[in-house]
């Protein structure tokens, strides 16, 4: 055997262990080394049974995802585990799977090839392949409705979510679950199993349903897919794979399958998921914070301030067990910010998210105060008040006085100097920025903002402790918006420029929904409120340019008492549901200030308002990675991925940009500087990539080498 996959025996049963960390991915030669060991199981006679068990933390996270990215970039075909699926579930001698962690992807088709499943109650198991922009490509859509039935082979294999062992186990896909020890539990198993003949799942037909039920599921299931993963290939390739498992014979369902996979792998989408998937985890690696950097506790926090952010924040800990001081400075604003809290966790049991249990032990978990008293026992605090630099001090000064030496002191102010903030404390390089998307409890990303001081620990702490939140965190330097709100306001300038030249208000939104966004720019403005912005602007406008053109639409709304949802009107007209609706009076009153502003009307197309729109992200994001503010340019993607809907199989802006070419995105930002003058300057980075036929994941590779 290799290092990676042993085999042994106990008496007349052999164990074949997949030892591959961390995940037991099957890299190549792992398939080949099973299957020689199935070939050896298969010839010695004192065997009766074998059992193939992972070592380490997991059974087998599936296919090892490297592979894809070397295949696609060299357009060479990866062998394919069929074969050695087939030897497995060929074995004349039963082959148990014992699962513990995860069985995921090429892992539960391994497992489905076993004539029998057993299971750790808390495995997982699912085909997650759809969130890679693929499909399973070794029978998972073919063994999979085999065992669980059509309707969840779809769900499974189009949604990519995993499910629990017990509820794998009532559908039939695992066949005993074992608590205690696995291995054992499977040894005792297959002992018992020996002398039986080995079902075979290919074989089996019982649950591939009737054609007229079948109908009716694919169709649900491409609705919900057309709604819910919208623009998303992969999903309908799953669901035509299922739907071949019911009409044609087990080969030709795999051949299907495997046409289906191929497509799909070579798609842009694929190779933007893929990007993804390895950026999420790249973002946790920080050049100058070894990995060994020791973590600070954080078993109980405090969060200053009870409103919209602090509220959602508080919530973000209580689900992770975390728990939570809240204070506010009011009785009556802090039982309103108790109260919306409550409404949130009803809302949620409501959806069924979460049962009245979890949702009373979360509430169990956060203390509402109204002084510092208590907070010198907690481990970090998080402020989330007014933004204002003045309030922020006076609050961080106080945090300095009342929190023990060792705490965190994190603030969640979207445009403050956080240095300026912790020149305020005695302990500076126990201060950092942990900015939150608002809802703070759904949105995934955590911009963490490091100031000069910050130490390694605070950093590391942080970065790991966006994980237990169930966020992703991604260091950013501390410069005005830090890095995602820097680039929003480009991005959003150019929605209200296009408008303000002669576009529709919803051929705008709809051109960037169309691309894959959550939601257009101008709707974005009207949820989070115009007034934010036009606060923030009124703020900093002793720094604009005289001479440049600025955005003057929004800034006329808020005059108006125009906020957006919030006081139903802004771009949209909005009910008393916040449905929205177009309304005439904005675009009379825009085309009108154009006018006068002796803006020329023309007709826009949607390419040019989505080139606009990604382009200012995409020049904003190059000079951001050049003044170091962003570690690397996936850092970017994930960002805008996780906090601003950017379309996860677009790979995020960076890499949009790098898949439509950069001397492309290059000549198009010159055409427009040309057009609307210096905001356009492109930024030297870009201007360096594009006449070094570069890329940014080139320079991300560059920097790696560089540290
Ligand atoms: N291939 C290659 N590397 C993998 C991998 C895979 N399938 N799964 C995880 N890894 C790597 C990660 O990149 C990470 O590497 P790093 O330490 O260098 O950053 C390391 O393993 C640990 O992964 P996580 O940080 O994600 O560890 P967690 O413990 O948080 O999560 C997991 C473990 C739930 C298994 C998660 O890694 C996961 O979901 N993996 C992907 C599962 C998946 O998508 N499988 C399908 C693959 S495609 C396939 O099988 C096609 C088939 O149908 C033919
Ligand atoms: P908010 O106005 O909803 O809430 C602020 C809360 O702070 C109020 O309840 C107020 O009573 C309380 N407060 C004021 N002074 C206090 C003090 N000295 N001690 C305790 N509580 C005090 O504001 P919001 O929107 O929650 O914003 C809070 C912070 O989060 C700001 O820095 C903001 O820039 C930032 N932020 C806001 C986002 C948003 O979408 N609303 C997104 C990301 C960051």
């Amino acid at each position: 055997m290799t290092n990676f996959v042993r085999l042994s025996k106990d008496n007349d049963v052999a164990i074949i262990t997949i030892d591959n960390p961390p995940v037991n991915a099957l890299s190549p030669g792992i398939p080949d080394a099973i299957s020689a060991a199935i070939d050896e199981i298969n010839s010695d006679a004192a065997i009766k049974a074998a059992v193939i068990i992972g070592a380490g933390r997991t059974f087998v996270a599936g296919a090892d995802i490297k592979e894809f990215i070397k295949m696609t970039s060299s357009g060479k075909r990866l062998a394919t585990l069929l074969p050695l699926l087939l030897r497995i579930e060929n074995s004349a001698k039963p082959v148990v799977m014992a699962i513990h962690g995860q069985a995921f992807g090429g892992g539960l088709e391994l497992a489905m090839a076993g004539h029998y499943r057993v299971a750790s109650p808390t495995a997982q198991v699912g085909q997650p392949e759809v969130k890679l922009g693929i499909i399973p490509g070794a029978g998972g859509t073919q063994r999979l409705p085999r065992l669980v039935g059509v309707a969840k082979a779809v769900e499974m294999c189009a949604e990519g979510k995993p499910i629990p062992a017990r509820e794998a186990f009532d559908l039939g896909l695992i066949d005993r679950l074992i608590e205690g020890d696995l291995l054992a539990g499977a040894l005792s198993f297959a002992r018992e199993v020996a002398a039986k003949p080995a079902p075979k799942t290919r074989e089996r037909k019982e649950k591939l349903g009737a054609a007229a039920e079948n109908e009716a599921i694919f169709a649900a299931a491409r609705a919900t897919a057309a709604k819910k993963q919208r623009g998303l290939k992969a999903p309908l390739a799953a669901i035509d794979g299922v739907e071949a498992a019911t009409r044609l014979p087990f080969d030709e369902g795999c051949q299907v399958e495997a046409k289906l996979f191929t497509e799909c792998l070579f798609s842009d989408q694929s190779k933007a998921l893929i990007h993804v998937f390895f950026g999420e985890r790249e973002v946790a690696k920080i050049p100058d914070v070894p990995k060994d950097t020791p973590i600070l506790p954080v078993n109980r926090v405090a969060v200053v301030g009870s409103g919209t952010m602090g509220g959602g924040i508080a919530m973000v800990f209580a689900n992770a067990g975390i728990p939570v001081l809240l204070k506010d400075v009011e009785e009556a604003t802090l039982d309103q910010g108790m109260g919306k809290i409550r409404k949130n966790y009803a809302s949620s049991v409501q959806r069924g998210r979460f049962t009245q249990a979890f949702v009373d032990e979360r509430l169990q978990l956060i203390e509402p105060v109204l002084s510092y008293d208590k907070f010198s026992s907690v481990d970090m605090v998080v402020e989330a008040v007014f933004e204002g630099m003045a309030l922020k001090k006076a609050v961080f000064a106080e945090l300095d006085r009342t929190c023990r030496k060792g705490a965190i002191l994190a603030s969640n102010t979207s445009t403050l100097n956080i240095d300026e903030i912790a020149a305020a404390t005695s302990r500076a390089e126990a201060v950092i920025g942990t900015h939150f998307f608002s809802p703070a409890n759904v949105m995934r990303l955590l911009e963490i903002v490091r100031e000069q001081k910050t130490s390694k620990e605070v950093i590391a702490t942080c970065m790991q402790l966006s994980k237990k939140l169930g966020k992703v965190g991604v260091l950013v330097g501390n410069c005005r918006g830090f890095v995602g709100n820097r680039m929003f306001g480009p991005y959003r300038r150019e929605a209200q420029f296009l408008v303000e030249e002669g576009a529709d208000i919803e051929a705008v939104d709809r051109a960037l929904v169309d691309f894959g966004n959550a939601m257009g720019p101008l709707a974005t403005g009207d949820l989070a409120g115009l007034d934010v912005g036009w606060r923030i602007r009124k703020e900093y406008r002793h720094l604009e340019k005289a001479g440049v053109r600025q955005p003057f639409a929004e800034d006329r709304f808020c005059e108006m008492g125009r906020y957006g949802q919030k006081t139903g009107r802004g771009w949209y007209h909005y009910d008393e549901n916040r449905r929205a609706s177009a309304d005439p009076e904005v675009t009379a009153l825009v085309r009108k200030w154009s006018a006068e502003a002796g803006i020329g009307q023309r007709q826009i197309s949607a390419e040019e308002i989505v080139d606009r729109c990604v382009y200012a992200l995409v020049n904003e994001g190059a000079r951001i990675l050049e003044e170091g503010y962003a570690l690397r340019a996936v850092d970017i993607d994930i960002i805008y991925i996780n906090g601003y809907g950017f379309p996860a199989h677009r790979g995020g802006p960076m890499w949009y940009a790098d898949a439509v070419g950069l001397q492309k995105v290059y000549q198009r930002v010159c055409e427009f500087q040309r057009q609307h003058g210096e905001l356009w300057a492109p930024a030297p980075l870009l201007k360096r990539l594009a006449e070094t036929g570069k890329t940014f994941a080139e320079f991300d590779k560059e920097q790696v080498v560089a540290a």
